[in-house]
């Protein structure tokens, strides 16, 4: 009851904030006090256990669970997916449903609007009731938050993460971290690391400079474990330094727990082990998911064959290992318990609770990206109007598909839906025409979404149906994009190419012909490439949103709520303006070494510049920068400056003036990014280094502080192996987008 009110009371000071025009200011809930005696007790019942009891803990004896020890009363302890919504149950042995009937969640929107929501206090709201939601399905650890770099649009599970760039993912994977914790919930962020694209994940061996994964790659797992304290790490499927990363010598053992002081598990991901002796010494604590030589096919003792199991007990019994890194793993894991199975404070969970609803219906409110609106075309003013809905993505449900993030939910309220429910009580009429028919399957893992999408008409009788209703209607909106099908937006594969599929190029050009008031609501986890950008009015970017996807579409796109998200990624116009695909196959999708199906070796060539550090840096325009979202409001970033004279260690304070220019309330997102004037390496053209949403009246000026602190003004020093700022010249520009900077100031590094 403790925490349902707590979640309440965040929720109710998030909106009192919210209109009070500083949500930024919101404070993050008062966290359980798990920390106390846990060395103690983690002593203690290390002290007590058997060998065989250490072995048993340090690996899986289900799909998602690992065993506890009985004899000293410690439960099991069960994990699940992660990263949106908690996944429903399986079999104790086998990937098919359990068939429970109190598993259907709340989907919560993907990470991406999570993310594009630039809304750290949002972020903790979203933990903390999806906490609330493991709980009660018995849940200690979430598989997630999923928060590897968007190195390119055709990455398959770039919708379960948080954008191109280091410093947001940074700031919004911390509050996650907190809130999801603050329940007795671990988090295990995923995938640890350089797992950016999905073909081959397993024979993947990353090669990258020691730059780029320390300024792009590792910032956001840095962060997590710094600053959120995440009990939980996911070793990655792929290779880095030619060893697996769930048991890498140098990024678990020397990165993460030496030089980061993680204190938490790394849980490999589901299959990750490949060796006794690495999974010993290289910083696995936990295996999950073996394959082991087709054994987990059924075979009774699977679980035996893994290698923390039995292979690793006889080993220690006869004497190839002390029980040095046992004991070293069995801590973690027992801090583990102390912190979540063995938590005396733990409060109770709830399921589908309204206050549950009302954060994925917010997440999805303030994700929404307004991404073009000519003539103001948006919001639609309903009266007495015809609306066509068109395209399959108006009607499909999206929570189910897409890998180990399928959910199965109580209720997933569609983009039709959201509208026809916004506008029963109203004299609009809204008409739906298919448009285009795509995946019609809805299933996955033994979910199915209960949907008969079939419809076997021919793609000209498809649009010509649409074109001739779109003829008589005063609005068009489409709903298309991707879904969670193979090759889409979904766990394996990446897609193969930036186009939109299902023919859905000619169905929107042909309706923005004959219709002057189409709209395109793109639903995707990816940008997709938009050969018809200029011949429609208005676009919008709407994610995955999960169970409230339409309620919260159909108050965006109505008005009842002005768009405020801002895009995590860079929009490129084509695969040509994205860094990763500039260098050929050796690149991405990598060669194999060797010519040998075995290791495929995948080099990031365009180091650190990814998203808008290649776009600046080769002066190209994508379609939408980095940052970029419009509002029904228009707002004016003004008069920064530096709150300090000079700077010797870094820590800044800016103050720069937002002014809602318009005529309605409305949020913007000011954002501050930094350039090294002069310097010794090569530097992006700016960086990303602090942001503010703001709520602002009509006429209103807020004076927005944002600081920073050395790391801002950092580089990774290869020669040094640290962090470097080098004294001199430093320029920082505001604005709301990375190409609407509309003040500037210099600085100097003393
Ligand atoms: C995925 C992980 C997931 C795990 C368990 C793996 O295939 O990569 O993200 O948590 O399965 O479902």
């Amino acid at each position: 009851m403790k925490r349902k009110l707590a979640l309440f009371l965040l929720i109710a000071q998030w909106s009192m904030f919210n209109s009070q025009c500083s949500i930024a200011s919101a404070q993050t809930p008062v966290y359980l006090d798990t920390t106390k005696d846990i060395e103690a007790r983690v002593e203690d019942a290390l002290a007590r256990m058997t060998l065989a009891e250490k072995i048993d803990v340090i690996h899986a004896q289900s799909k998602f669970s690992s065993a506890g020890v009985k004899r000293l009363g410690m439960p099991d302890f069960w994990t699940d997916d992660g990263p949106h919504g908690v996944r429903p149950d399986v079999l104790w042995d086998e990937w098919e449903q359990a068939g429970q009937t109190n598993d259907s969640c709340v989907a919560f929107p993907a990470l991406t609007c999570l993310a594009a929501t630039w809304h750290p206090s949002l972020s903790i709201l979203y933990g903390a009731a999806l906490g609330e939601e493991a709980l009660y399905r018995g849940k200690s650890m979430i598989l997630g938050p999923g928060i590897n770099i968007y190195r390119t649009p055709l990455g398959g599970r770039n919708f379960e993460y948080m954008g191109e760039d280091p410093y947001l993912t940074s700031r919004m994977v911390v509050p996650y971290v907190q809130g999801l914790q603050s329940v007795g919930v671990a988090s295990c962020v995923k995938h640890y690391c350089l797992n950016n694209d999905e073909e081959y994940r397993h024979q993947v061996n990353v090669i990258v400079s020691d730059r780029a994964l320390r300024e792009i790659y590792l910032p956001g797992f840095e962060a997590a474990v710094k600053e959120g304290k995440a009990w939980g790490v996911m070793g990655a499927y792929n290779l880095y330094k030619d060893e697996h990363n769930c048991h890498n010598q140098y990024t678990l053992n020397k990165i993460l727990k030496g030089e980061w002081g993680f204190d938490g598990v790394v849980v490999s991901d589901w299959g990750g082990a490949h060796d006794l002796d690495q999974a010993v010494k290289n910083g696995l604590d936990m295996e999950f998911g073996t394959w082991t030589n087709g054994l987990s096919e059924g075979a009774s003792n699977a679980y035996d064959m893994y290698y923390l199991s039995k292979q690793y007990q006889k080993a220690i019994v006869e004497g190839k290992y002390t029980t040095k890194e046992l004991d070293e793993k069995v801590r973690r894991v027992l801090r583990t318990f102390f912190r979540t199975t063995m938590n005396k404070q733990k409060p109770y969970g709830f399921l589908c609770s309204e206050e549950h609803y009302l954060t994925a219906r917010l997440v999805a409110q303030q994700g929404i990206v307004l991404l073009q609106n000519e003539g103001n075309v948006l919001p639609i003013d309903p009266a007495g109007k015809k609306i066509l809905v068109v395209g399959e993505n108006a009607i499909k449900m999206m929570t189910v598909g897409g890998g180990s993030s399928s959910l199965k939910v109580q209720h997933e309220i569609s983009p039709l839906q959201g509208l026809q429910e916004r506008l029963k009580d109203s004299n609009c009429q809204i008409e739906f025409a298919r448009g285009y028919v795509g995946d019609v399957s809805g299933s996955y893992n033994g979910v199915t979404t209960g949907q008969n999408l079939k419809d076997d008409r021919s793609s000209e009788a498809l649009i010509a149906e649409a074109v001739e209703k779109a003829k008589t209607a005063d609005y068009v909106i489409i709903f298309g994009g991707l879904n969670k099908s193979d090759y889409q937006d979904s766990e394996g594969h990446d897609r193969k190419t930036m186009d939109l599929p299902y023919g859905q190029d000619n169905l929107i050009k042909v309706l923005a012909a004959v219709n002057k008031n189409t709209i395109y609501v793109n639903i995707s986890g990816n940008a997709v490439s938009m050969p018809w950008k200029k011949q429609l009015p208005a676009i919008v970017q709407g994610w995955f949103l999960g169970s409230e996807a339409g309620t919260a579409l159909a108050a965006v796109l109505l008005g009842d709520v002005s768009p405020s998200g801002k895009l995590p990624f860079t929009w490129y116009e084509s695969l040509e303006q994205c860094g990763a695909h500039s260098f050929g196959e050796a690149a991405f999708p990598g060669i194999w070494r060797n010519g040998e199906k075995k290791i495929i070796d995948e080099e990031y060539k365009e180091g650190i510049y990814v998203g808008y550090r290649w776009t600046d840096k080769q002066k190209l325009k994508p379609t939408f920068a980095f940052g970029h979202g419009l509002s029904y409001t228009t707002f004016k970033v003004s008069n920064l400056r530096c709150a300090f004279n000079e700077t010797t260690d870094g820590n800044m304070t800016f103050k720069v003036d937002v002014t809602n220019t318009g005529n309605r309330t409305g949020c913007d997102v000011v954002q501050l990014y930094i350039t090294d004037v002069k310097c010794s390496v090569d530097r992006p053209v700016k960086e990303l280094k602090a942001f503010q949403k703001v709520t602002l009246k009509p006429g209103e000026t807020q004076t927005v502080t944002l600081t920073t602190d050395k790391r801002a003004l950092s580089f990774w020093d290869e020669t040094a192996d640290d962090w470097k700022a080098e004294p001199g010249e430093f320029i920082a520009q505001a604005g709301d987008a990375s190409d609407r900077l509309t003040c500037k100031v210099k600085f100097t590094l003393k």
